[in-house]
């Protein structure tokens, strides 16, 4: 209490280099009282160190005026501020929307939505990028039948070209069979690098297909990337639809605009007599919080095309469709 009492002593000392008290600068990084000595430590910006000795000289008057204290000892240390990287935006001046596609849960089709809706933008003569996010299970590789690596031009990497969209994955360049284990700090600097260190050309929209969940990669994504919108992929389970709630949840916290739900696997279409079955129910409860951009069935074409490394909507008309009115709104 005595302490917080004296802290009040210091209240009406500048510093020159804000206009603000000494406190609320936040400079004083402790005071106490032991045996009649009051004890300080101050803390300046390496730049400003010349401001230090008036600081001390009238921090030391100000103590010694209170009748508790029979002396003054202090320390003052000179500390760069940290850096807060993670809510630096960085900006891609060459990048006109940014998309994100996430889910919830994995194996839900968020990649197939995502290299499908890459794909159509870029039918329609719109420049397109795709960077597979999912650093714990890039598949870009495989969905797109890449085996490349890119190539480096002035320190930067290359993006590899692939069915007129410039792709870029983590799955170019680590190694397949090998297990990489991402701590919270190298999924920021990992997921900053795919944007920032990647010469990108002039494009119309990137899509990003995120990993499954709400963790480091899309929180690094939310706050460092100026997003246009979230796009959300979902299967109609009851348990995919809950973790679908929680990543659109997440990303409406950190103020990106939720663009819609896509609906995968949604229903099945029988080959034989066409009737569309609803095999996993129908997804009432989200639908009324969220627009549904489009309903994908589920269809052997779609998996088939994936082990092809060609895009469904490159081979299927029905398919092409689908994402052409999945499309519509973005453009
Ligand atoms: N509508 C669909 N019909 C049939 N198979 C699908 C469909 N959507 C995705 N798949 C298959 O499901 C698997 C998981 O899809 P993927 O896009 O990799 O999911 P995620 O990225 O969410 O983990 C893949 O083998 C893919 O071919
Ligand atoms: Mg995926």
């Amino acid at each position: 209490m005595l302490e917080k009492k004296l802290l009040t002593l210091l209240e009406n000392i500048i510093d020159p280099t804000c206009q603000k008290d000494i406190l609320s600068a936040g400079l004083i990084k402790k005071l106490i009282l032991e045996k009649g000595v009051a004890h300080y430590i101050l803390e300046i910006q390496p730049q400003h160190k010349e401001i230090a000795s008036s600081l001390e000289t009238q921090i030391k008057t100000k103590l010694i005026q209170h009748s508790d204290i029979q002396s003054v000892k202090g320390i003052t240390t000179l500390q760069s501020k940290p850096k807060t990287q993670t809510k630096e935006k960085i900006t891609l001046p060459s990048v006109k929307k940014i998309i994100a596609v996430a889910s919830g849960k994995g194996g839900v089709g968020k990649s197939t939505v995502a290299v499908n809706i890459a794909c159509t933008l870029a039918e329609k003569g719109f420049k397109v990028g795709i960077i597979d996010l999912d650093i714990y299970g890039p598949s870009l590789h495989l969905l797109l039948g890449i085996d490349a690596k890119p190539a480096l031009k002035n320190n930067k990497i290359v993006p590899i070209e692939k069915y007129g969209m410039h792709c870029i994955s983590m799955g170019f360049m680590m190694d397949k069979d090998i297990p990489v284990i991402w701590r919270g700090p190298m999924v920021q600097s990992a997921v900053k690098q795919l944007f920032q260190d990647v010469l990108w050309p002039d494009l119309d929209f990137l899509i990003a297909d995120l990993p499954p969940g709400t963790g480091d990669v899309q929180l690094t994504l939310a706050q460092s990337i100026p997003l246009t919108g979230a796009i959300i992929v979902t299967t109609p389970q009851d348990l995919a639809l809950a973790d679908a709630m929680k990543g659109l949840e997440m990303f409406k916290k950190m103020n990106v605009p939720i663009l819609g739900l896509v609906e995968n696997m949604s229903h099945f279409e029988c080959p034989h007599c066409h009737e569309s079955l609803d095999i996993f129910g129908k997804t009432s409860y989200l639908r009324s919080q969220v627009n549904v951009m489009g309903k994908i069935p589920l269809e052997i074409g779609i998996n088939q095309s994936q082990k092809a490394g060609t895009p469904a909507v490159l081979q299927n008309s029905h398919i092409k469709n689908i994402f052409d009115t999945i499309c519509t709104p973005l453009v």
